[in-house]
């Protein structure tokens, strides 16, 4: 299958240095603003990709929803027996990668994972659908099942559990936050002469690097 016919020009705004705040967050939480007043209905703007590694090197990557953006860093919720929450608990990083084709921006992010607190989680747990909370005790995230009957009955035991009560968050649920030590801004222009930002934690903050695109 020929992909020639899929080529885009990358017509984005120019991205200055000087335009760049200091903190890596709020640069990102500025984007993620700007994107939501462009993007609203058109895309899930908040999707990302989540990558990890395993104790043998192998990465892998899915995925997720971003939850919350913070002083400390980037938050998603997961299930906490899944492959990526025990990568996540084994490495103690994490990588992100945010991409919004319409207005040529990708947002990269390479963190220390931290947990969030069990306060964070009930809190956002409380907010989802039923059917989401639900599912959330009736899935073992990643681990096989024999058919898509075997699922369905899990999550029939599960609405019987709870009835018409409360369905609280489960203890192997939670949220994890990326705390950054690397973000990178990545705007594209016209003829690959894309804007790249690269800020880097050092003692005194964070280095800002001009990258080639
Ligand atoms: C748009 C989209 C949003 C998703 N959001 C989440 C999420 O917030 N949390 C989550 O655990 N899985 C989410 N998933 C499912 C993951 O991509 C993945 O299939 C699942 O978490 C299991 O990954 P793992 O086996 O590598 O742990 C989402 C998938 C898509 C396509």
């Amino acid at each position: 299958m020929p992909f020639s016919d899929l080529r885009r020009t990358y017509d984005g705004s120019p991205l200055r240095r000087e335009l760049l705040a200091g903190d890596p967050i709020v640069q990102v939480a500025r984007w993620i603003a700007e994107a939501r007043d462009v993007l609203t209905g058109e895309t899930e703007l908040n999707a990302m990709s989540l990558a990890t590694v395993s104790a043998d090197g192998r990465p892998s990557v899915r995925v997720v929803l971003l939850k919350g953006v913070d002083h400390q860093g980037l938050t998603f919720f997961t299930n906490q027996e899944s492959r990526k929450a025990r990568e996540i608990e084994a490495a103690g990083h994490a990588a992100l990668c945010l991409h919004w084709a319409p207005i040529y921006r990708q947002v990269r992010v390479v963190g220390r994972c931290r947990p969030v607190t069990r306060e964070e989680t009930e809190a956002y747990f409380s907010g989802r659908p039923r059917g989401s909370q639900i599912s959330a005790w009736a899935s073992q995230q990643s681990a096989p099942i024999a058919d898509r009957a075997a699922l369905e009955a899990r999550i029939l035991a599960t609405e019987e559990r709870f009835g018409d009560g409360p369905v609280p968050a489960p203890p192997f649920w939670g949220g994890y936050r990326v705390v950054p030590d690397e973000v990178e801004l990545w705007q594209g222009r016209p003829d690959r002469t894309h804007d790249r930002f690269a800020y880097q934690r050092d003692a005194d903050g964070w280095r800002i690097d001009r990258l080639q695109p």
